[in-house]
């Protein structure tokens, strides 16, 4: 059995940071999501990989290389334009051969891993294999309309008016009757080959399409509420510990790891919460849920819920909660006079004041 791993796309919902970033590596508790999903295949018995990427190719190769790190055999799939998850398989087609393969969107967060699902597709090897969750908001995603027994009778993709609550979840198996319902496609309303669609063909077409209905299990880490919660729930299980150096002025309360070369004065931290490599903190409020990746600076701040990217800097501010802080962003207090927000934000920036 192969994965295809899907780590292309725009990640137009979490701009600005995916405008220089591929979206599939934002860390959580300082781990690209990516690394999370490539893990579970692997811990799924699953070696080999094929990767389709888009633009963003270059940061994810060198990212995940050939994939012996994870213990993977990794193999780069390019895809030239986002013309859908049906269309990443038709351009597997020749990779994924006749075998039977797990496709999974590189940015959905399975909690626990899929090795369960794995081997029930294993044991039982229906055309097709799809997850399902209840969601909120069923028109932001592909929807399953189950009978009376269960079976999936219909899937939609985006509906205007969702017949279910029942979302598809970014993990599907198949064997390779897939191949024949894909390359009969047309592009949907958005332009794309839905993988939605191939499946309600395989449903036509009298073919074993299995669901389970799964809860708990899943996050879309599409959007900005959504990374934090996975980060959350991420951090409520990490192993305490101390490589840095953390002064005799320091506080450090619950689940809290400082990572090495880290360096942590004068500070209050109060875990869940993790202090990447190279980090300073000083005279700093580091509260629960939040990860702050390598080389950072807290001075003299407070911050919590949140997540900070590789390189970036907080001075003198307090305190910021439930924000997602890119590269080597700067944010700082403004001078006294005159009393007034000063602000350099890119594009597609996002930035809440209080008077
Ligand atoms: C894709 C699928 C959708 C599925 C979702 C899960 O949506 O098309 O059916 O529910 O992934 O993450 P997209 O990310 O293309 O909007």
């Amino acid at each position: 059995m192969k994965a295809l791993v899907l780590a292309g796309g725009s990640g137009s919902r979490l701009r600005p940071i995916t405008h220089t970033f591929a979206k599939q590596l934002v860390p959580v508790a300082n781990k690209p999501i990516l690394f999370y999903g490539l893990e579970a295949l692997r811990d799924a018995g699953i070696t080999d990989v094929g990767m389709v990427v888009g633009d963003t190719a270059p940061m994810i190769e060198a990212a995940v290389g050939d994939g012996s790190g994870f213990g993977l055999n990794v193999t780069y799939i390019r895809q030239a334009q986002p013309l859908g998850l049906a269309h990443a398989v038709l351009i597997a087609r020749e990779y994924l051969g006749d075998d039977d393969f797990v496709m999974y969107l590189g940015d959905n967060f399975i909690i626990g891993g899929i090795t369960p699902l794995v081997e029930e597709f294993r044991a039982g090897r229906p055309d097709a294999q799809i997850m399902l969750t209840r969601v909120a908001d069923p028109r932001q995603f592909g929807v399953a309309e189950l009978d009376q027994t269960g079976e999936v009778a219909r899937l939609e993709e985006k509906p205007r008016q969702p017949k279910s609550d029942l979302a598809l979840v970014g993990v599907y198996m198949f064997t390779a009757g897939v191949h024949e319902a894909v390359r009969h496609l047309t592009p949907s309303w958005r332009g794309e080959l839905e993988i939605t669609e191939a499946i309600q063909r395989l449903i036509d077409d009298g073919r074993k399409v299995r669901s389970t209905v799964v809860t708990g299990y899943w996050k879309d880490t599409g959007n900005v509420t959504d990374m934090l919660e996975v980060n959350r729930m991420v951090l409520e299980s990490l192993e305490p510990r101390v490589q840095g150096t953390v002064d005799d002025a320091t506080e450090l309360i619950g689940r809290v790891a400082i990572e090495g070369g880290a360096e942590v004065r004068s500070s209050r931290i109060v875990g869940p919460a993790v202090i990447g490599e190279g980090t300073r903190v000083s005279g700093s409020y580091v509260g629960p849920f939040t990860s702050v990746a390598q080389e950072c600076a807290i001075t003299d701040s407070e911050i919590e819920y949140s997540i900070l990217l590789r390189g970036a800097s907080i001075s003198g501010v307090r305190r910021i909660e439930a924000s997602l802080i890119g590269h080597d962003v700067e944010v700082t207090r403004s001078p006294r006079v005159p009393e007034a927000h000063r602000l350099i934000l890119g594009d597609n920036s996002k930035v809440q004041i209080t008077p």
